[in-house]
């Protein structure tokens, strides 16, 4: 328990490792949405359903902070985004959250890694994180 906790603290305050956050149910959404806070934040809220993730594409300039709000319409599914370490469930009736700041230009692909049935390969999303302001 002391090695985990140990662990757990040192990701989150020495390499700055958002950890995720579970939301109340009173919280849920039932539609997706990209809101755009200020310059460099932004809020999505996801929907993961058989079998795709709603919005599918995300497009943002680099150095933006994204905070990920998770939930799902059916099953449970998962919620990966590659090179950013974000492990997430998406559940039904439940949010959980994660932040995630895009520091470097490219195309970062989201991927269900959760066994949600036939399509669950095909189950993806990504975010295009451009030189652009917007
Ligand atoms: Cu959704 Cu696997």
């Amino acid at each position: 328990m002391a090695v985990f906790f140990f662990a757990l603290l040192y990701n989150v305050f020495a390499r700055k490792i958002d950890v995720p956050t579970c939301i109340p149910y009173q919280a849920s959404f039932q539609q997706s949405l990209v809101k755009q806070v200020d310059n460099t934040h932004y809020e999505v809220y996801v929907i993961a359903k058989m079998w795709a993730f709603d919005p599918a594409e995300i497009t943002i300039p680099v150095g933006s902070t994204v905070d990920f709000y998770l939930s799902s319409a059916d099953v449970v599914h998962g919620f990966n985004i590659e090179r950013k370490g974000v492990n997430l469930m998406a559940v039904p009736g439940a949010v959980n959250k994660v932040t995630v700041k895009f520091t470097d230009y490219g195309t970062y692909r989201i991927v269900c890694h959760e066994y949600c049935g036939a399509g669950h390969h095909n189950m993806m999303a990504q975010v295009l994180v451009t030189y652009l302001k917007r």
